[in-house]
């Protein structure tokens, strides 16, 4: 069993990399296509982490050629995400349910909006074995007191988590009309900028995927300071429930 694990900024695949062991310590490293990619053992789980860049070309070359190459079992996509749905504060999480591409319109051609030509539905679905596996090891991670001191997390706070839909565009999202527009057409939980796209990969190649985001700041007006001020810890906290993922998977193996 092999988990594929991407990220598309350096600060969300930081601490899998360093979490990584191999046989001679540190993780294997190896250049494929555009990319380098971490081979080890995250948490006694085989894993293979990789930095896709940022946006949605970016994200499916690599999903296709970490497939190609490593064939991984399943592929979690970590990191952050504007949050959207009511009641959803920073550093709360989201694991997805399904996925959609928020920026796709060929209504024109006789689709529905977020719809890519070809496939039957707007909609990628996420594995629902990872979706479970998810939200365990998000309690195991908040229950830790050691990783409780290790991600930092302000006094006091208490992210939730949610499971949801993931609207996936090339834009930054900071805007109030197009958060609006978004969240009319689609009834997402959180915006970012790669994970649907990841998803069509993993369904044109058959590999369970599973989208976790932990939200660092709402899509709105200051977005981009919220994000500033918060990326990092998002990024630190979703990396920790991945680590927890491989855990109980590397268990599961048993
Ligand atoms: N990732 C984190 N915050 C985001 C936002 N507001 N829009 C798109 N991607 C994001």
């Amino acid at each position: 069993m092999k988990l594929g694990i991407i990220g598309a900024e350096k600060q969300e695949v930081d601490l899998l990399v360093k979490a990584l062991s191999g046989p001679e310590g540190a993780a294997r490293k190896r250049k494929a296509g555009a990319f380098e990619f971490f081979e080890g053992n995250l948490r006694g789980c085989p894993a293979v982490v990789v930095l896709s860049g940022i946006g949605k070309v970016n994200a499916a070359i690599c999903t296709q050629t970490l497939i190609l190459n490593f064939n991984p079992d399943y592929i979690i996509n970590t990191g952050s995400a504007g949050g959207l749905a009511a009641g959803l504060a920073v550093l709360d999480m989201i694991v997805s349910a399904d996925a959609v591409q928020h920026d796709v319109d060929a209504v024109f051609f006789g689709y529905k909006p977020g719809q890519v030509p070809g496939t039957g539905s707007p909609f990628f679905t996420a594995d629902a074995f990872l979706r479970k596996a998810a939200l365990s090891a998000f309690g195991k991670v908040m229950d830790s007191e050691s990783c409780r001191a290790h991600m930092r997390l302000p006094e006091g706070t208490s992210p939730k988590i949610i499971e949801g839909r993931i609207a996936s565009g090339d834009v930054f999202v900071s805007a109030a009309d197009t958060r609006n527009k978004i969240i009319d057409l689609f009834h997402p939980a959180c915006v970012e900028m790669e994970g649907a796209a990841i998803a069509q990969v993993c369904s044109v190649n058959s590999v369970p995927f599973v989208i976790l985001r932990c939200v660092s700041d709402l899509a709105g007006e200051n977005a981009n300071m919220s994000y500033e001020s918060f990326s990092r810890f998002a990024s630190d906290i979703s990396a920790h429930v991945v680590m927890a993922i491989a855990e109980g998977l590397k268990e599961e193996q048993k």
